[in-house]
């Protein structure tokens, strides 16, 4: 006797042998003969059919046990089932069963919405939808490390509580042990020297400067983690806690950036759609139709590259009434990006040369000092995926940036070192993960596509 995973059974020929399959309930069918039962155990997403006879005594009195969300382990011969959509199926011997479901089992519907699945995350990894996605994200991050271990890149583990804001936003999450009700003050203000870290921390927003510490003696290097954002965002694409993909590359400059996000973003989608051609087809049907067409036209596709000003210009011209007006200078907003990549290019657009003013401290000064070497891919129905540049090497031109934004120089004082000693060109960028995960999946809401949604507002489980 084996025990296999439903996956690797369905795949198997119909020998006769005896196996054990375990895994839990979708639904149990029952005829006055036979009673059928659908058991699926999260290896894929089509479930194995248990064949039950009724004339089985020992068989037959389980039955009332076998209701839908019911966990259980059958043996039994593997044979060839007479419906043709499947292979083979399980002829029961033996039946144990591990944890019944009583009736109140939440997912006793074939389709319950969204919302309804994000109050009860505890059970929806159960469901057809949420199995996939949760393959889909194990076959990206997969992707994602051989991508980055073919090239040589060494992965790099960076600090989740850190005292730097990398982006400068301010949208961050702040770590303390203090009596939030009564802080020791100092001359009016809270005393962070008596904090646990002796200083004020919180939780990082990226990955990056860390990551260039380390290209900067490696070469090249990534980070793959969790990043948190204190944005009030109620938005579908944005989330507090997400993850994010940041690879950092010494003696790059922001072409190199633009090749390696094009390349990296082209391989994980395509290894992905080879790894789960089941689920992928789950998707197009059930959840966007034509979505798998898309994805293996943007594989084959050459990204579009474009300047930030050619970026406005085209959305000047455009007829859409967009809600936030366009002119130079303005932060692009999702419905500026959606347009430009769904309406004016039909394809991927990348995006440089951004106004300083609207970008983080760190990016490289063009020489009309107008505009920085940023860059911002943006994919069709999300808008913008990746985000990065190449950075400020120059020591002088760094410092002046950081005064400029309001950034106190002594904070980051070991960044600035790395401009004092062997400084070098080098570029990076951050894939956000959760929105790689709905841009492949065609999932709407970027809370259905991570296990444990943090958002403005909300936090259960
Ligand atoms: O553009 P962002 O803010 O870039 C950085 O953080 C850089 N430090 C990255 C780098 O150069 N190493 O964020 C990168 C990506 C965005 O393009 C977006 O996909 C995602 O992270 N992202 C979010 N995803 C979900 N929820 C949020 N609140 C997000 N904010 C950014
Ligand atoms: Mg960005």
């Amino acid at each position: 006797m084996t025990t296999a995973r439903i996956k690797d059974i369905l795949a198997a020929s119909p020998n006769e042998k005896e196996i054990t399959a375990r895994g839990w309930i979708r639904t149990a069918r029952d005829s006055k003969d036979f009673c059928f039962v659908e058991l699926n155990d999260g290896s894929c997403l089509a479930n194995l059919q248990v064949f039950i006879d009724k004339k089985d005594s020992r068989l037959a009195a389980l039955l009332p046990r076998l209701s839908t969300g019911a966990s259980l382990e059958a043996t039994g011969a593997l044979v060839k089932s007479p419906k043709p959509e499947q292979p083979v199926e399980l002829r029961a011997r033996t039946i144990l069963v591990r944890g019944e479901a009583p009736g109140e089992y939440p997912l006793q519907k074939k389709r319950h919405s969204f919302e309804f699945l994000r109050e009860i995350a505890h059970l929806r990894p159960r469901t057809n939808t949420f199995g996939a996605v949760t393959r889909v994200r194990n076959a990206l991050s997969f992707a994602i490390h051989s991508f980055f271990q073919e090239r040589g890149f060494l992965y790099v583990q960076t600090p989740i509580i850190t005292a730097s804001d990398c982006e400068g936003a301010g949208e961050m999450f702040q770590v303390t042990t203090l009596p939030l009700d009564k802080p020791p003050l100092i001359g009016g203000a809270i005393d962070y020297a008596q904090d646990f870290f002796g200083k004020k921390t919180s939780l990082t927003v990226s990955g990056q400067l860390e990551g260039e510490i380390f290209a900067c003696a490696l070469g090249n290097v990534y980070t793959f983690g969790p990043t948190f954002r204190a944005e009030h965002s109620q938005t579908s694409r944005h989330l507090a806690e997400f993850w994010m993909v940041e690879p950092e590359m010494a003696f790059c400059d922001i072409n190199g950036d633009m090749d390696a996000a094009e390349a990296f973003l082209k391989y994980i989608i395509g290894r992905t759609l080879e790894a789960l051609p089941e689920d992928m087809k789950f998707f197009d049907q059930w959840v966007d139709k034509g979505r798998l067409a898309m994805l293996e036209r943007v594989v084959g596709s050459t990204f579009t590259r474009i300047t930030y000003t050619e970026a406005i210009d085209a959305l000047l011209k455009a007829k859409e009434p967009f809600e936030y007006p366009v002119k130079w200078g303005i932060d692009l907003q999702s419905e500026h990006e959606k347009y430009l990549t769904e309406k004016v290019y039909d394809n991927p657009v990348i995006i440089t040369g951004f106004p300083r003013e609207i970008k983080a401290f760190y990016m490289k000064l063009n020489d009309d000092g107008k505009t920085v070497r940023a860059m911002d891919v943006l994919v069709p129905r999300i808008g913008e995926i990746i985000g990065g540049s190449e950075r400020e090497d120059d020591h002088e031109k760094l410092r002046a940036r950081l005064r400029e934004c309001g950034l106190p120089e002594k904070d980051y004082w070991w960044y600035l070192d790395l401009r004092r000693y062997g400084s070098v060109p080098h570029s990076g960028f951050g894939l956000g993960f959760e929105r790689l995960v709905q841009f492949v999946t065609g999932m709407q809401n970027i809370r259905d596509v991570i296990p444990f949604p943090r958002a403005y507002g909300s936090a259960e489980f």
